[in-house]
């Protein structure tokens, strides 16, 4: 099929080589000049592993093209996905001017019948309303299905859930065209589930809804755990083994992140308080979560009092590992209670350096390296469970630093090895190690 993709974020991008390696023809927009020339030129405007490397091959085959002519792009397509950002409002509400903006110029360029696929993730109704806007606007009298087709890939794995997914969600009025896109995503090889338009945008909310709930229940068993002398890792495993629970989504930590669970919690009780209905299951979860993220720096409190003039090192900033994302990453929340209580903060991320940069400017140190920015320092903070800080050289760790103390918000080590080597350390939901000197 003659595909054409519009918006060139996360999503936009990892769909677009995943379609095109299936083997359809794949134009991708976007109006950022800058972003279009890269990609040419096989740089990406964030890291994902095995992206780049996909979208080389299928350049180089001509299956993947890129411009910023959404006009050109429109020319012989049949079928326009569209995944541009649908970022929060101040309020919680999904701000939907890019998506509008693009329905409303497709509609000027649309000449011949053609599917629209709505991947952004997009309130109930939001399909509807779309379908209206653009049938409003078209000059000439030709037919555009509206499909929606939420998209569940996480970051940093963004390739092997495409590939690997547990559902791929079509929603559309029109079972012709549910059929059409059905076939577009056949040799996925992912098990299809065609419903309506409302039902596919719910789906997509409630699943992020249910899985944002299992990371605070599970926060909120952890913090209990600490203070009943319990340990969540076996707790956690052992409730995982059930088979009504499942064992993903059950690492307690300093609380979840990144660019959908925050905004999509958010969204869900925006959408419910228009129908006059309290999700007050929702709202305790993102309440859980706002506590969680502060949690590590009050751990530090408790135990020194004041942290003005120490030297703290934070290890990790991406909002999770294998990935350089740092939106509504914990380490911000971690770092700025920091810089309140006056220390000196000097972090590492092996690959979101650049985009902490752009945030935190001269408010911190950058160190090159983990050692780096251990290096004197008088505690530190573990607040992204990258793998390069798990398979840690411990006996360098603490000979680097000034204290050998631990806050580690990613339960990346077993506190009795912590113990082992002389190493105060402090996680989440577990018994505390002390050192010995
Ligand atoms: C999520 C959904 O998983 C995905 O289906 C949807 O399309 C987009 O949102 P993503 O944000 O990329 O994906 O990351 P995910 O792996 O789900 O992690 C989100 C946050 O939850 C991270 O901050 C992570 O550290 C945290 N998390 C996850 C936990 O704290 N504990 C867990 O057990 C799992």
């Amino acid at each position: 099929m003659r595909i054409t993709m519009v918006g060139l974020g996360y999503v936009g991008l990892v769909t677009a080589a995943s379609l095109a390696e299936i083997g359809h023809h794949v134009t991708c927009v976007d109006q950022d000049e800058n972003k279009v020339r890269q990609l040419k030129e096989g740089i990406l405007p964030f890291y994902e592993p095995g992206l780049r490397e996909l979208i080389t091959n299928l350049t180089s085959k001509s299956s993947l093209t890129f411009t910023t002519s959404l006009e050109r792009s429109c020319l012989g397509a049949e079928v326009i996905y569209i995944a541009v950002g649908t970022p929060p409002n101040d309020d919680g509400t999904v701000d939907l001017s890019s998506l509008e903006t693009v329905a409303l110029q497709l509609a000027g360029y649309i000449k011949a019948d053609v599917i629209v696929v709505i991947k952004s993730t997009v309130p109930v109704g939001t399909n509807d309303y779309v379908k209206r806007l653009i049938d409003e606007h078209l000059p000439t009298p030709v037919s555009v299905d509206i499909v929606s087709n939420p998209e569940f890939l996480r970051e940093g794995t963004a390739l092997h859930d495409t590939f690997f997914g547990d559902r791929i969600v079509i929603g559309a009025n029109n079972p012709d065209a549910a059929k059409v896109i059905e076939e577009i995503n056949k040799p996925f090889n992912v098990p299809i589930v065609k419903t309506t338009l409302q039902n596919a945008e719910m789906i997509k909310y409630a699943s992020n809804a249910f899985l944002a709930t299992k990371i605070s229940f599970i926060n909120e068993i952890a913090n209990i755990c600490e203070k009943v002398g319990a340990d969540i890792a076996d707790v956690a495993k052992a409730m995982g083994m059930d088979k009504r629970i499942g064992p993903q989504f059950l690492q307690a930590g300093i609380g979840y992140g990144g660019s959908c669970f925050p905004k999509d919690t958010r969204a869900l009780m925006q959408i419910s308080g228009n129908v006059a209905h309290e999700f007050a299951l929702l709202k305790a979860v993102i309440d859980v979560n706002n506590k969680q993220q502060t949690l590590l720096v009050e751990k530090a409190k408790q135990r020194f009092g004041k942290l003005d003039e120490r030297r703290i090192a934070v290890l990790g900033l991406a909002f999770k590992p294998n990935t350089d994302d740092i939106r509504e990453a914990a380490s911000l929340v971690v770092i700025e209670q920091l810089l309140t209580e006056g220390a000196t903060v000097t972090v590492y991320d092996p690959v979101a350096m650049n985009n902490a940069k752009l945030v935190l400017n001269d408010q911190v140190l950058y160190a090159e390296s983990v050692e780096a920015a251990l290096k004197e320092a008088d505690m530190a903070l573990i607040v992204t469970e990258w793998e390069i800080i798990k398979q840690a050289d411990l006996p360098k760790w603490r000979n680097l630093m000034n204290e050998p103390i631990i806050f580690d918000g990613r339960n990346c080590f077993d506190p009795s090895k912590m113990a082992e080597h002389n190493i105060e350390y402090h996680s989440i939901g577990r018994p505390v190690s002390m050192h010995l000197n």
